[in-house]
């Protein structure tokens, strides 16, 4: 079977795949009301969260769009280390927000000191924060930020991107205390593209009432509505919510406990390999991804020659992001990649820097 190392969308299980197939049925009825309050269900032991996930039709950046126009209706601080968190920010300028920028070098964390300063310098509604930068493979310490905020600005609600990491290593939104967490199918979760979901706190639908100009597709509150009737405001994506019932059911059976510690196996067992092999992880220490493995190509290797000596065997890496393509590679490590497909990757790798 080939296998897909790229940070999404990544392999869907068969099974997975077929529940998409079911007959269509329509959406207001008891049949698929039953199955969607199935999902939110689930999802809500995923989010670590007793208070609700939305389930709505759009990827991960429509739900970005959402956060950001829902709370607040002016001051928000972007935290950036990286591509998506910059497109976040970008998200906040173009809702017409008034976002300032707290950066950190790409491949660098943001960290909680620097969080800390920019929160006593002025009042923000709300923080964003990229959990997992898929495009540097950095992990930001978030129980760490989400405590400087809770103890610097009470009040700042605390939104999160967690698109390449929700189901592959633990967010506790509510011990933690988050307000808005986002994801998209294709990455952990293993699902074809198309949805996104939020786990969104009872405090942060209470700012949502204050704010103006929240739009009608992403309106939480028009979300919740439909939520408590287990429905959404729009036609809900149907085959992807049988297959997500199906996934749902494989990650639990799973645990997630064990789904966690199957991620930090194979991102060490990755970044063990590239120091073995003369390179290093672009992030330092204590920030490096359990779910994507961004390495410095320091042997100089020909990722899209590489590439296509992978495809050959079914199998595929990510090059490196914006700038630092052929500078750094990806190895995404995640969804249903098990131990077995990533010493398959790294033996042909081998193989092709010793034919190098
Ligand atoms: C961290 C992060 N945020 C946001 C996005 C955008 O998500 P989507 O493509 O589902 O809109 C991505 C996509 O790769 C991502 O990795």
């Amino acid at each position: 079977m080939p296998h897909l190392f790229i940070p999404g969308p990544v392999d869907v299980d068969p099974d997975v795949m077929e529940a998409q197939t079911n007959p269509m049925m329509p959406h207001r009825s008891a049949e698929f009301e039953t199955i969607f309050r199935g999902t939110e269900a689930k999802l809500k032991q995923v989010f670590f969260t007793e208070s609700r996930v939305f389930q709505p039709p759009s990827s991960g950046t429509g739900m970005q769009e959402a956060g950001v126009r829902n709370l607040a209706q002016q001051d928000i601080l972007s935290c950036i280390n990286g591509a998506f968190s910059e497109r976040w920010h970008q998200v906040a300028v173009t809702n017409g927000k008034q976002a300032d920028r707290l950066e950190a070098a790409w491949g660098e964390p943001i960290l909680p000191d620097a969080l800390a300063a920019a929160l006593k310098q002025k009042k923000y509604e709300a923080v964003t924060i990229v959990h997992n930068e898929t495009s540097t493979g950095v992990v930001n310490p978030l129980e760490e930020l989400a405590t400087v905020v809770h103890e610097i600005s009470p009040d700042t609600l605390i939104l999160v991107d967690a698109v390449s990491s929700l189901g592959g290593m633990k967010i506790d939104t509510d011990g933690w205390g988050l307000d808005f967490v986002l994801t998209s199918s294709q990455k952990c979760l293993a699902l074809p593209p198309g949805m996104s979901f939020a786990a969104v706190s009872d405090r942060a639908l209470k700012k949502a009432e204050t704010v103006e100009n929240r739009g009608w597709y992403f309106d939480l509150l028009r979300l919740e509505k439909h939520r408590i009737k287990n429905s959404t405001p729009m036609t809900p994506t149907m085959s992807l919510i049988w297959a997500l019932d199906v996934q749902l059911d494989k990650m639990l059976a799973e645990g997630l406990e064990a789904r966690f510690a199957r991620h930090a196996a194979m991102a060490e067992r990755v970044q063990s390999w590239a120091v073995d092999h003369g390179m290093e992880p672009l992030a330092p220490e204590g920030y490096r991804s359990k779910t994507v493995s961004t390495i410095k190509n320091l042997r100089g290797v020909d990722i899209a020659a590489l590439n296509k000596f992978l495809m050959d065997k079914g199998m595929r890496i990510a090059n490196g992001y914006g700038n630092l393509k052929n500078e750094t590679f990806r190895i995404a490590h995640m969804g249903e990649t098990r131990m077995h497909h990533i010493d398959e990757l790294l033996d042909a790798f081998e193989t092709f820097i010793e034919k190098m």
